[in-house]
């Protein structure tokens, strides 16, 4: 369903190149992994990230800003929702006793959340739908977001040895590689995805095989 959905999409975005009239800088995607860190560090990171974006594209002041944010946003939230899928949720199942009860409840929420970004990306910012697309989305991540903060990734690092925890990490930054960028030292040969919907559409599967060309 998904995919015929993301087909159908047209007019779609890629990433924000040089912004230079805001005030906050935008993260752009990185060759490199940071070493260390638990996994839990590296979910919330994402997601204070995600939080500064939204509070970005409700306070840009121009059309063109609040579209370069928007698709900011998009992009990362598409990469983090993949990382948690290929990486934490499958750490819940394998390390905690009701991992697989939480891990289909976040999916479920994940569904959610990708249905809204489905429609968001493609509002312009003008559009009446625009502001209160992503404020129901946000509305939404919030608490799923809550919910892993102060339930699940606690759970996850209490089961975890911390070296495995690490690890975690490291694989889930390598999702940071989703990037529509041209060249990545550490890419495969091509970018696997151009855009958001290819990228939210692609099968898990796949996903995985991507990731397993990358040493451990
Ligand atoms: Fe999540
Ligand atoms: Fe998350």
């Amino acid at each position: 369903m998904l995919l015929s959905r993301a087909t159908s999409i047209r007019n779609l975005k890629t990433l924000p190149f040089p912004i230079k009239s805001l005030t906050t800088t935008p993260r752009f995607f990185s060759s490199t992994i940071p070493a260390m860190g638990r996994v839990s560090d590296a979910v919330k990171h994402d997601h204070r990230e995600l939080e500064e974006q939204y509070n970005n594209i409700l306070s840009a002041t121009t059309e063109d800003e609040k579209t370069r944010w928007q698709n900011q946003f998009t992009w990362e939230l598409a990469r983090h929702s993949v990382g948690e899928e290929l990486v934490v949720y499958p750490a819940m199942e394998k390390h905690l006793s009701n991992g697989k009860a939480l891990a289909d409840k976040d999916r479920k929420e994940h569904a959610v959340v990708k249905e809204q970004l489905y429609k968001f990306q493609n509002l312009k910012a003008t559009d009446p739908e625009f502001e209160p697309t992503i404020r129901a989305l946000w509305k939404d991540l919030r608490q799923h977001i809550k919910e892993e903060e102060e339930e699940d990734l606690i759970a996850l690092e209490n089961a975890l040895k911390e070296s495995d925890s690490e690890d975690l990490s490291t694989s889930f930054k390598r999702t940071k590689m989703f990037a529509p960028t041209r060249s990545h030292p550490n890419a495969p040969d091509k970018p696997p995805f151009e855009n958001v919907a290819g990228l939210l559409a692609a099968p898990l599967d796949h996903l995985k095989d991507l990731f397993s060309r990358f040493p451990k």
